[in-house]
């Protein structure tokens, strides 16, 4: 299996657990919605572990401390539409100061490359931490364009949270940008012909949003 100090598998068993259980192909729309929501706001736990505090003087009912807080408005979240949304949802949950882009970008059927048709950032980004968000890493294609285009921005760090993930998606990404760091629940078997994660979960859109 392909691992390496840029890649953290959340081996965590709440994760797994949850995980099992969107896995399912009889887990309803409303269980799966659920369970990502829960599962991101356990991610949004691991993948922001090295955030920068800064101390701050508070008064606690006995004395006055200086106390650790975080800049959440120096991380954004940055959504690859549509299913990225599932996982968005949770970690605003979690960061609710956090800034939001989002990317749209679509697989072409036949090529299975990535096609973009909406890209919308916060400002100043070469101020702030992003945190990609796409529930599969599957080929690969989609997340190496999305974090091109967010490079371009030269934020101070990128960073790649899905749940589940394979060894082509994974191997994509780390020969395009070996500096990312990627965060994921599942390193799954393979892919098949259709460019879908096996064993899987499915489609992640259609299963968040209920569409088949
Ligand atoms: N996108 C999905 O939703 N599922 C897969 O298995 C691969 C890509």
């Amino acid at each position: 299996m392909l691992t390496d100090a840029h890649i953290h598998l959340i081996d965590h068993p709440l994760v797994q657990h949850k995980l099992t259980l969107m896995r399912c192909k009889d887990a309803s729309t409303h269980a799966f919605r659920q369970l990502l929501h829960e599962l991101s706001m356990l991610m949004a736990y691991e993948v922001t572990r090295d955030m920068p505090v800064q101390h701050i003087e508070i008064e606690t009912p006995l004395e006055t401390m200086q106390s650790p807080v975080i800049d959440g408005k120096k991380l954004v979240l940055v959504s690859i539409l549509r299913a990225g949304s599932g996982i968005l949802d949770g970690m605003l949950t979690v960061v609710p100061g956090a800034r939001v882009g989002h990317i749209g970008l679509y697989r072409d059927p036949h090529t299975l490359e990535a096609v973009e048709y909406y890209f919308k950032m916060p400002p100043d980004m070469q101020e702030r931490d992003v945190v990609l968000v796409d529930p599969m890493l599957a080929t690969g294609h989609s997340a190496v364009a999305a974090i091109t285009r967010v490079k371009a921005l030269n934020p101070r760090s990128v960073k790649f949270v899905c749940l589940l993930t394979c060894p082509e998606g994974l191997a994509e990404v780390r020969k395009c940008h070996p500096d990312v760091h990627i965060y994921t629940a599942s390193i799954d078997r393979a892919l098949n012909d259709h460019g879908y994660i096996l064993p899987g979960l499915g489609d992640a859109g259609d299963r968040i949003f209920g569409t088949r």
